[in-house]
């Protein structure tokens, strides 16, 4: 895929009718040859739309203006290119917890969580969240995520967690300022209720920071899951990651966690999960793959604002 098209595809699938400023400035650089020719001259990993408008962002140059945007990218080119050679996008989405809590409560508790690709291990706190679906109000305090749950009776109460802990080849500490500014760099412009949901969230984590573990998803996961304590069920669940996995790693992951105790829960875009048998998602918006042990469950959207349900929560 050129990186005209990744940008357009960005603007299609992920950004249109969520982020008005980066659905217009992704639009902008897929029609714009030198940018372009610029940002082909970093890896292909390295050309992402979320990449360059979160450096942007962490300078405090201007995203809301496609012109603007461009005169800074031009001007401070050298600068951009290093940042985004050295950082990836490592989103941590606290909401993303309001879909996995309905197949967490359904799963033998007390739970051990073991996240790959965890960031800063913000998706490690499902127990300690409030959440609101429409009228059930779950659990108290902040950060409260909103779900519009489909297809799927909420949970009545929060899991039983006694284990958390993260697996990341570069985790993120919430206590650091700069990789706090780098995670508020990476919420889109328009946000200011994820802004909101990353300092409650990361407040959290700070009073009980979780075991996080610099590793690779592969070549790491079994030590640290068999340090999972016994008489906890193992959830090993992984949320927006796999898409920054070269396909031959995301598929010697999938082999492998089949094999480990416990359940798995992706929540994945369809590069992960064979798509097979499985409705198609409720609208044209970005969604996700929500799967346990590998069935197919449910589609969600990105942030983890809503999920449709279509199988049944226990087989
Ligand atoms: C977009 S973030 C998602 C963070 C979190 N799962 C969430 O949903 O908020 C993807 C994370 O996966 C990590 N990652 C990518 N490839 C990895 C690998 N091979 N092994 C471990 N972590 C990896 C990145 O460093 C990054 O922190």
């Amino acid at each position: 895929m050129s990186t005209a098209d990744t940008y357009r595809m960005f603007a299609d699938r992920e950004a249109r009718d969520v982020s008005p400023a980066y659905e217009r400035l992704s639009r902008a650089v897929a029609r714009d040859p030198e940018l372009l020719a610029m940002l082909d001259t970093l890896p292909p990993a390295k050309r992402q739309p979320n990449l360059l408008f979160g450096v942007v962002r962490l300078r405090g140059g201007p995203v809301d203006d496609p012109a603007a945007f461009r005169a800074h990218v031009l001007a401070h080119w050298p600068e951009i290119a290093a940042q985004m050679r050295v950082r990836a996008t490592q989103t941590n989405e606290a909401g993303r917890c309001a879909v996995l809590l309905p197949v967490l409560a359904a799963l033998p508790q007390p739970l051990a969580l073991l996240e790959v690709g965890a960031s800063a291990g913000l998706c490690l706190y499902p127990d300690r969240y409030a959440y609101r679906y429409g009228d059930r109000r779950i659990g108290d305090g902040e950060p409260v995520l909103d779900c519009t749950l489909t297809g799927v009776t909420p949970p009545d109460r929060r899991p039983e967690v006694v284990w958390r802990a993260g697996l990341d080849m570069n985790p993120l500490d919430v206590t650091d300022p700069s990789d706090l500014a780098w995670l508020d760099a990476l919420i889109w412009p328009e946000h200011t209720h994820r802004r909101r949901r990353l300092r409650a969230a990361a407040a959290v984590a700070e009073a009980d920071p979780p075991l996080l573990v610099r590793g690779d998803l592969v070549d790491d996961l079994p030590a640290l899951a068999a340090r999972a304590p016994a008489g906890a069920t193992l959830v090993i669940f992984h949320s927006s990651v796999l898409y920054q996995v070269p396909p031959a790693r995301r598929t010697a992951f999938t082999e492998l966690v089949r094999t480990l105790p416990g359940h798995w829960i992706a929540n994945e875009d369809l590069t992960v999960l064979p798509r097979a048998g499985v409705p198609d998602p409720p609208d044209g918006g970005f969604h996700n793959l929500l799967a346990l042990d590998g069935r197919p469950l449910a589609w969600t959207r990105g942030h983890g604002q809503a999920a449709t349900w279509f199988g049944p929560v226990r087989p």
